[in-house]
């Protein structure tokens, strides 16, 4: 069986099919890779070195959502391999979690903000279709929103961090059907409050981070 286009004849996405095996998934996961590769649908697309699509595991029952690209992550065409990228592995770690291996990484915009400002709603939306592609073909159980603007960029829901995190969301129709949300906040955020002392925001992460790992192990029927 050969995995469904990406696109129907009448040039729009077509719908995923259910069930894709993952020779299939992969396959179609590479062809979105290249559409994305020579999307123009913002202006964001003609000042990228190159698209940062994803890293990880496909397979994996958790997606990691960021903002965007940065300097490294443009330069390399990987998401989160800089410092944030680096802390993001570490904390990961440290709950049990290889990013590499149990996740799949991407974020709310594929090519990267001159000036690592924050993506415009413009640009948001004209890449959500790409994004709402990977959650249809991974089909991740839990997703980790790192920050507001992925808050925002998925859910739509404008508001601080310092709220959000920490609460399970669990998603209701559409692509976010019955998912499990949990946003956190942005490593950018905590290389900038670098202490972990009881209630500071790297504390508060770990705490968040294990819930993950908890409702990942519950999910996976182990505990
Ligand atoms: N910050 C993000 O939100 N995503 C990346 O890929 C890198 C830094």
């Amino acid at each position: 069986m050969t995995a469904a286009p990406l696109f129907d004849a009448a040039g729009s996405l077509s719908a995923t099919p259910p069930d894709l095996s993952a020779s299939d998934r992969d396959q179609a996961l590479r062809e979105l890779a290249d559409v994305c590769g020579a999307c123009r649908r913002c202006s964001l697309g003609s000042s990228r070195l190159n698209v940062v699509v994803s890293r990880g595991d496909p397979a994996a029952r958790l997606m990691v959502i960021g903002e965007g690209p940065g300097a490294q992550e443009d330069e390399q065409g990987l998401p989160f391999v800089g410092r944030s990228g680096q802390l993001l592995d570490r904390m990961l770690e440290s709950v049990g979690i290889d990013s590499n291996r149990d996740a799949y990484i991407c974020n709310i915009v594929k090519c990267r903000p001159p000036e690592n400002r924050k993506p415009t709603a413009l640009e948001m939306s004209a890449c959500q279709p790409w994004l709402e592609r990977q959650i249809a073909l991974v089909d991740p159980a839990v997703i980790l929103l790192t920050g507001a603007t992925a808050v925002e960029g998925l859910l739509g829901i404008k508001g601080g961090i310092t709220k959000l995190r920490g609460q399970w969301r669990r998603g209701e129709g559409g692509i976010l059907e019955g998912r499990w949300l949990m946003p956190i906040f942005h490593p950018s955020y905590l290389l900038r409050n670098a202490s972990k002392e009881r209630g500071s925001p790297k504390w508060l992460t770990w705490h968040d981070l294990q819930d993950v790992q908890r409702r990942l192990a519950q999910l996976a029927g182990s505990l």
